[in-house]
């Protein structure tokens, strides 16, 4: 039997570059060895999404846009956490199992109180207890489906310590292995995608490469990035330059090759060189860009998949419950 893998998704609205290659792309790649399940993470969104339209748009864009990127339904099992009620029923049986004092110790909870006692306002002005109570509820999206592995960045790894800690605590107090105990896969070597400014690619820098732009505004993005006031005839360092390094990713080695040689020779200016880029770019992008608009067409269908998606999920969601429920004494 293969093991199984869990990936969660936030519900952020516009996918760029660096999600792609930074997390899509290596999620994808668990299919190939993994029993691997894929949700959207909608009620973790809510935690800080308050804008309905904005929200419900959020979940089918990132829906149609892992489909869009190679997600295949049929090989593996992909649902909106929304749709499992399981996923709430084990919260509520995990959280008598979760110290306070574990949430206290959450990363993203203390960089709230921390910025909220340095602004002088009280310790949790604006904190909900959606946030606070975060690392239980994806301990549930992750135990609840007996997930050896859980692909995570380094920023999600006490999370996943978490889970560990709060799974352990009830099979020690029931003295049987009721609930597996997951285990982080760290993504080391997964590509840090440079964006238009050199900086590590993110919305939060405004610096992105949107994924499924129209061609026209992809190719004028490409255009806004940030160069240095070298001239046409001056020789280039490749591995300098974001441009190189953005063409790396998406161009094969015999075009890198002939690429880095022409910023080593000298004669190559800063447009042409992004004339380059967009059209490697736009050539891996032009097909996913097709199939993701093809999907937000039809919207009933996408909610189709997932629906059908849901059903295959329930069944090992009632069966943990169930398990649980029964050690528990609530059968
Ligand atoms: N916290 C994750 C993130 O911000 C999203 C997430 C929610 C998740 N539940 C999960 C990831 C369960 C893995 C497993 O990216």
């Amino acid at each position: 039997m293969k093991k199984i893998s869990l990936t969660g998704i936030q519900a952020t609205g516009d996918l760029h570059v660096g999600n792609y290659f930074g997390a899509i792309k290596p999620a994808l790649e668990l299919a190939k060895e993994y029993d691997a399940r894929y949700f959207i993470a909608d009620y973790h969104s809510l935690n800080t999404m308050k804008d309905p339209k904005q929200l419900n748009a959020s979940i089918r864009k990132v829906a149609a846009g892992w489909l869009a990127a190679g997600l295949d339904p049929e090989k593996v099992i992909f649902y909106r956490q929304s749709s499992i009620p399981e996923v709430f029923e084990l919260t509520t049986m995990i959280m008598a199992f979760t110290s306070k004092g574990l949430m206290n110790r959450a990363h993203a909870y203390k960089a709230a109180v921390q910025d909220n006692t340095g602004r002088g306002d009280d310790p949790d002005a604006g904190i909900n207890m959606g946030l606070f109570t975060y690392p239980v509820l994806m301990a549930a999206d992750i135990i609840l489906f007996d997930s050896d592995v859980v692909p995570v960045g380094k920023d999600q790894v006490q999370h996943i310590e978490m889970a560990q800690d709060i799974a352990q605590a009830v099979n020690a107090n029931y003295n049987a292995q009721i609930l597996k105990v997951p285990q982080a896969a760290i993504q080391e070597s997964v590509a840090v995608v440079p964006g238009l400014d050199g900086r590590k690619m993110s919305k939060s820098y405004n610096n992105t490469i949107p994924l499924f732009a129209p061609e026209k505004s992809l190719r004028k993005t490409i255009m806004r990035i940030v160069t240095n006031s070298q001239s046409v005839e001056e020789p280039k360092d490749p591995d300098a330059s974001q441009i190189f390094l953005l063409y790396k990713l998406f161009a094969d080695t015999s075009e890198q090759a002939a690429f880095a040689d022409r910023f080593r020779a000298g004669g190559m200016g800063w447009g042409d060189a992004k004339e380059e880029l967009f059209r490697v770019i736009n050539r891996t992008l032009t097909p996913m860009r097709e199939r993701f608009e093809a999907i937000m067409a039809d919207i009933p269908a996408l909610d189709a998949i997932l629906a059908k998606g849901a059903e295959k999920a329930r069944p090992i969601a009632a069966a943990t419950v169930k398990r649980f429920r029964k050690a528990a004494g609530i059968d």
